[in-house]
């Protein structure tokens, strides 16, 4: 979208334009053909983010999709079941990737606010036989996307994975937005990886990257996982100038944000204020969604008005609207969010 005025851009965190000292770091990168193994750019990132998240190796991929393709494709064969909770990425949003390209099947579970329990889970599992597909990875995603990004609670990751274990079974963790809820609870990225066989993490989401994913494992996953990389096309040559801004984001850009999260809060308490709209799940990171009542507004009219006034925002199912903090949305922006949202129903 080409911007005349300046939108207050809450649609999502991966609007973000890379800031100038990221475009410096990512014009001076040292690349080489990555398929060759040749980029020192994203070796080092590889190698930086896997001991992050003290697993043995990663792989820098184009998109979280694809990083959550790779991941339960190394660990699921296809006629595998894959467990999943009903309302994640995985499941909306990947046009079935890993049905459609792996043949696995997802068995759905409703999770409270996007998180499934190891009790809930337990019953779930199948041992494969003539009859059933065994059920081979659990999917857990931290933070909900859309359950307004809540933070998985550690707790009960380390329940899951325990479970998995007693049953043989691998768990894949979609960490688009891992850092967010690490630096909201705290837990390391790795403890939150050791929870998980396989990690996908973006950077181009509340990091402010323009491009990339990555998805860290063992180095015998890692290599299966380059493999399919490069059949899906996505074996990338001087990719160096991505990963330089994937390693910048990882220096400047976990630390703020917590200022997404405050902003994130500040702008549910002015959504509470507006007559037809309710927080629908609590705030606890960069995301907040909108129960909208229909019978003051429709979602359409009211992201109209919205737009109109300054504010982009996205529709979310039936009767909400979503909204995100991010690198590009300051605190005054919030402010001024909040008086276009103070001001719906006027003309
Ligand atoms: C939780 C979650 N996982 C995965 C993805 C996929 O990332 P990408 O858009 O880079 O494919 C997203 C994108 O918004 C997401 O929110």
């Amino acid at each position: 979208m080409s911007h005349t005025r300046r939108f207050i851009d809450l649609r999502s965190d991966t609007v973000t334009r890379p800031t100038e000292a990221m475009r410096r770091a990512m014009a001076t990168a040292d690349v080489g053909d990555d398929v060759f193994g040749d980029d020192p750019t994203v070796n080092a990132l590889e190698a930086r983010v896997a001991s992050l998240l003290k697993k043995e190796a990663a792989l820098f991929v184009p998109s979280g999709t694809m990083g959550n393709f790779l991941g339960v494709a190394c660990l699921a064969e296809t006629g595998d079941e894959v467990i999943l909770e009903r309302q994640c990425h995985v499941m909306n949003y990947e046009v079935s990737s890993v049905a459609a390209l792996h043949g696995v099947q997802l068995n759905a579970l409703d999770g409270d606010r996007g998180v499934m329990t190891a009790a809930q889970i337990e019953p779930h599992i199948k041992v494969q036989s003539l009859h059933t597909p065994g059920t081979r990875v659990i999917g857990m995603e931290n933070t909900h996307n859309r359950a307004g990004g809540r933070i998985y609670p550690f707790d009960e990751m380390k329940r899951i994975k325990a479970l998995a274990e007693r049953h043989g079974i691998r768990v894949h963790l979609d960490g688009a937005r891992l850092c967010n809820a690490h630096v909201e609870t705290n837990v390391s990225l790795a403890d939150y990886a050791a929870c998980a066989d396989t990690v996908s993490m973006c950077f181009s989401k509340g990091l402010g990257a323009p491009i990339g994913s990555i998805l860290v494992s063992t180095q015998d996953v890692v290599t299966r996982a380059r493999r399919l990389r490069k059949r899906l096309g996505g074996g990338m040559r001087q990719t160096g100038v991505l990963a330089a801004a994937a390693r910048y984001a990882l220096d400047h850009h976990i630390e703020r944000m917590r200022d997404d999260h405050k902003n994130a809060k500040r702008l549910a308490s002015f959504v509470e204020q507006v007559r037809g709209l309710s927080i629908l799940f609590p705030v606890e990171t960069n995301i907040v969604v909108a129960r909208v009542d229909e019978a003051v507004f429709t979602v359409d009219a009211l992201l109209a008005q919205l737009k109109e006034r300054g504010v982009l925002a996205v529709p979310f199912g039936a009767g909400r609207m979503r909204m995100v903090t991010h690198l590009d949305v300051s605190a005054d922006d919030i402010e001024r969010a909040g008086e276009a949202l103070r001001s719906l129903g006027r003309a």
